[in-house]
């Protein structure tokens, strides 16, 4: 893959260079596949994961052309950029708190929606409370204590806003979900990824904000995501 992307010798010296030097492959080349698209993805980016392809197709089985989506805590953009492709004439939104992935976002994103920069619901536009019909967020969820046994790759080259999670990897979970029912429209989806092992407390927090969550898992990809239903 180096080999192919590289564009001359020196080129390829340096990326085997960053490489060896323990950078994500995808960091390295600039792009990651994901969904079958290639994504932009700069150093310092969380890099899209193959398992976060299922939250990606549970969003397009439960949305309709047209629909409005929201893409929460979007890194690169990876899941909203994906949505655009699959679904028809959507109206996207995507937000994330770290400059260098709303810059990589952008990118991604382009003229299919609107990236903004800030924590959580805080950028989106007012008008968009109690429209979104599908509300997609893979925000970190690692609990910090589990943090140090992540790969090198992960714990030293992607951000730990885009990792750490709090003391039981839920804190930003919770918050999602808590003001998820305000910006969801009637019969409107959330659909957050997370692991096997939190699924049962995610759910708590869906039902404790009135919606009717439910598990979806892959054990191929080792992906969980849990859905609720305003
Ligand atoms: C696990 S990464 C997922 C990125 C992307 N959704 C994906 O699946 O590739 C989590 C992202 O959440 C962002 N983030 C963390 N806290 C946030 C907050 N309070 N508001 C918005 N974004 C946040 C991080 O910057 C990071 O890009």
């Amino acid at each position: 893959m180096l080999i192919s992307t590289a564009t001359t010798q020196s080129d390829l010296t340096a990326m085997v260079d960053r490489r060896v030097d323990g950078l994500p492959l995808e960091q390295v080349l600039g792009w990651a596949e994901f969904c079958g698209l290639r994504m932009a993805v700069d150093a310092g980016v969380f890099v899209p994961r193959a398992r976060t392809e299922l939250l990606v197709r549970q969003a397009v089985a439960g949305a309709r052309a047209g629909a409005v989506v929201v893409d929460l805590c979007c890194g690169s953009g990876a899941v909203g950029a994906a949505l655009a492709v699959a679904l028809d004439r959507i109206e996207l939104h995507a937000v994330d708190i770290d400059p260098a992935a709303v810059r990589c976002a952008r990118r991604n994103i382009g003229a299919d929606g609107h990236v903004y920069e800030g924590d959580l619901y805080e950028p989106l536009p007012a008008g968009l409370r109690g429209r979104v019909d599908v509300l997609v967020a893979n925000a970190p969820y690692v609990p910090t204590e589990a943090i140090g046994l992540m790969p090198r790759e992960a714990r030293l080259h992607e951000p730990l806003v885009a990792l750490d999670g709090g003391s039981d990897g839920l804190d930003v979970v919770r918050r999602v979900a808590a003001a998820a029912p305000q910006w969801l429209v009637v019969g409107g989806s959330l659909l957050i990824e997370t692991s096997e092992r939190q699924a049962p407390r995610t759910i708590e927090e869906l039902a404790r904000g009135g919606m009717s969550p439910r598990v979806v898992g892959c054990e191929e990809s080792d992906a969980t995501v849990v859905i609720a239903v305003r």
